[in-house]
């Protein structure tokens, strides 16, 4: 039997747990026709807590019900790939001749085109013009199927806020005509929350914004036993209890736990406490290299030590101890909490406190070589 846990960024878990919520608004807000709010969702959390794979799964709702789905990663350019390649490969591959026609006349007399040409308002941005009136000729042809158009974007990051602003101004105009399209949008808290401040992209404000966060321990278990069970091998409830603790109810660890758990021993039929302990501890170790390591790179000297500051604590630090231990005073001290929370690296923990907001980045931090403490 092949090891059915997927460790890896992007990669769709074999049991999708604690997400039934999504799912069930967003493939709801497709059902209930334009204006429902749940066709413009926006997620937000942080490395590792299933982003990528939250909007896969809506895709493939999307996918099941006929629609078509324009997936992106946040990058400069994606707005003119999504018009010259994408919608036209889509009209090409799903939509009659004629659009087809209608689509190459537009191409050739003006970007603006025909279509449309009495809606557009004297303050459109003509690339927001020719991206709209594309996805208007796209959503035309797909209304008479009863279907629509979904547009994705991942990673989503300030430095590409120019083809963001085009896109969601393009989209919020589509949802003003009442046109079959939904959005989605995911990224890294700080790099949500800068957007969200950008007056470009006020359309993201107004979608139902989910924060990912850990799962329940009980979602926990059913994803770490059911893929073990449905490739014939059991679990014992001790190796059960230890792996689902290790993994702190977090996505990522969840699959890395259950992979490294159930490599222990292939050969036993049951995966027993003894290998739940080896898993859990593999686990970690490649945590702090994907995730942990990856993190504390991007940050500025004096942020480490903050964080090295925090970690001395066994539970929520107090903002008076890591001011004293940094020798700053405290409102120095805050605006190192600030940045560390909105990079999603430390989390305010009651009034006064802080705490480190990955799972094991504190034991990570303890056993890192002393050389990198200075
Ligand atoms: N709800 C879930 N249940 C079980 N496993 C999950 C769940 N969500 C994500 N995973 C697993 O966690 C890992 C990370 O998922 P994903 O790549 O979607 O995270 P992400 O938030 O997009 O991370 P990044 O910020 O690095 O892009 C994958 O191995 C995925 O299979
Ligand atoms: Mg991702």
């Amino acid at each position: 039997m092949g090891n059915p846990f997927r460790p890896t960024f992007g990669v769709t878990p074999p049991v999708l747990v604690g997400r039934d919520e999504q799912i069930e608004a967003f493939t709801e807000a497709l059902d209930d026709g334009p204006g429902a709010p749940g066709r413009a969702m926006l997620f937000s959390g942080a490395r590792g807590t299933g982003k990528t794979v939250m909007l896969n799964a809506l895709e493939d709702a999307a996918r099941l019900r006929g629609w078509l789905v324009i997936s992106q990663t946040a990058r400069s350019g994606i707005a003119a790939e999504m018009r010259d390649t994408q919608i036209p490969d889509l009209l090409h591959r799903h939509v009659s001749g004629i659009v087809r026609n209608q689509l190459s006349g537009l191409t050739v007399t003006s970007p603006v085109g025909g279509l449309g040409v009495t809606r557009l308002r004297v303050d459109d941005h003509p690339e927001v013009a020719s991206l709209r009136s594309r996805l208007e000729i796209l959503t035309d042809a797909l209304a008479e199927h009863d279907t629509g158009v979904l547009i994705t974007i991942d990673e989503l990051h300030s430095g590409a806020r120019r083809d963001l602003t085009v896109i969601t101004q393009t989209v919020q105009h589509l949802f003003r005509e009442e046109r079959e399209i939904a959005f989605l949008a995911a990224g890294l808290p700080h790099d949500v929350a800068a957007l969200l401040d950008h007056p470009g992209t006020t359309f993201l404000r107004r979608a139902e914004h989910y924060a990912l966060m850990a799962v329940t321990d009980e979602e926990v278990r059913e994803a770490l036993q059911v893929p073990i069970e449905d490739n014939e091998r059991t679990i014992s409830a001790e190796a059960l209890d230890i792996a689902a603790a290790g993994t702190r109810r977090y996505p990522f660890l969840i699959q890395l736990v259950g992979y490294h758990t159930w490599r222990a021993d292939e050969s036993a039929a049951e995966i027993t406490a003894a290998h739940a302990r080896q898993g859990v501890k593999a686990a970690t170790r490649r945590l702090g290299r994907l995730v942990h390591e990856p993190a504390l790179n991007s940050l500025s000297e004096v942020d480490l030590r903050f964080l090295l500051a925090v970690a001395q604590d066994d539970g929520p630090s107090r903002m008076q101890d890591i001011a004293r231990r940094l020798g700053v005073d405290a409102s120095y001290a805050g605006q190192y909490r600030r940045r560390l929370i909105a990079a999603g690296l430390v989390a305010p923990a009651g009034y006064g406190k802080v705490d480190v907001a990955i799972p094991y980045l504190r034991e990570h931090l303890r056993s890192r070589p002393v050389r990198e403490l200075t």
